[in-house]
């Protein structure tokens, strides 16, 4: 059967992407960000997923604002670099897996999550900055991608809560995929920002790391969250924070702490990243690890195979 085997959640700041294409990447500016990501590409390379689900928001690049869909899942064998007004990023087109992603509608729509379903759809900077952060700029993507694009650009979003209950939805999903395929699921988007507006510029880090603490360890409260919060402590964007709940639904209620970044500014936006890992699964059910009468401490270290790493600059 295919398992989600971890998910990884980053900020995608579009300077990011003007970075990498313009070769801006080793000024001392960028240089902070950017070395944030390189134990990432170690990681995702020795993790070599077989598929990767990108959630993401579309910034009225596929949809424009006549058509704003809450949830759209792509099902195309592939999905084009959209032109968000300087010509597409000189980024690989990215491959699909038209077939998890149709049992995954099937799945998820049976189970009353009513998706749009894109066959023809053009993929952002929500999508391709993350892509850039993980696996860095190679001729082609090393992993098929299926994105799926939140609305979070028009009021009302989908709630926290929503977003959780939909990750649980797309495991249960994936799961049921009969193919071996290990799966890592991306969230993507914040962490505290405004981009426009008397608060432009707002970032609270305090809130920031609160949430990737919760995110970790308590993320049903975060799915508890209201809107009026997240615009309130986070910023207008910061809503986009949202989508990181559809990363950890999919995951166990325990999860390994591998990986955390965080950063400010990139543009006007508070950089935050991790990497969470599912105990290793067989069937289903957790395997008992050997060291399972170590304290929990050492359990989690040992099921991590290396201490969490958590870099702040
Ligand atoms: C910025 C951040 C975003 O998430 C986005 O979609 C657009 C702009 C910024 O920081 O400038
Ligand atoms: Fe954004």
């Amino acid at each position: 059967m295919a398992r989600i085997i971890a998910g990884v959640s980053s900020s995608h700041v579009p300077a990011i992407g003007a970075a990498i294409d313009n070769h801006r990447t080793n000024e001392p500016y960028w240089q902070r960000v950017f070395r944030g990501f390189e134990r990432s590409k170690e990681w995702i390379a020795k993790a070599k997923p077989d598929v990767v689900i990108g959630v993401y928001n579309d910034h009225a690049s596929a949809f424009s604002v006549e058509i704003i869909p809450t949830f759209a899942l792509g099902t195309a064998t592939e999905f084009g670099i959209a032109d968000e007004g300087w010509g597409p990023r000189p980024v690989p087109v990215v491959k699909g897996h038209p077939e998890l992603a149709s049992h995954i509608a099937q799945s998820v729509i049976l189970d009353e999550f009513d998706l749009t379903l894109c066959n023809k759809m053009e993929v952002d900077h929500g999508l391709t900055v993350p892509l850039n952060l993980m696996f860095g700029s190679p001729q082609e993507w090393p992993c098929p991608v299926i994105p799926l694009a939140v609305n979070v650009v028009q009021f009302p979003p989908p709630t926290g809560n929503r977003c959780f209950n939909l990750g649980r939805a797309i495991r249960k999903a994936v799961e049921s995929y009969p193919e071996d395929l290990k799966v890592v699921i991306f969230g993507t988007g914040g962490m505290s920002h405004q981009i426009s507006g008397p608060r432009a510029g707002l970032i609270n880090s305090k809130f920031d790391h609160a949430f990737l603490d919760n995110l970790t360890k308590n993320p049903k409260k975060l799915a508890q969250m209201s809107h009026m919060e997240y615009m309130r402590e986070a910023g207008a964007e910061g809503v986009e924070m949202v989508m990181w709940l559809i990363m950890r639904g999919a995951l166990d209620e325990q999860v390994d702490e591998i990986y955390r970044f965080y950063t400010v500014p990139a543009s006007n936006t508070a950089v935050g990243h991790i990497i969470l890992e599912n105990r290793r699964r067989v069937a289903g059910k957790a395997k008992p690890s050997p060291a399972s009468k170590k304290p929990a401490a050492k359990i989690k270290r040992a099921a991590a195979g290396q201490k969490v790493h958590r870099i702040r600059s």
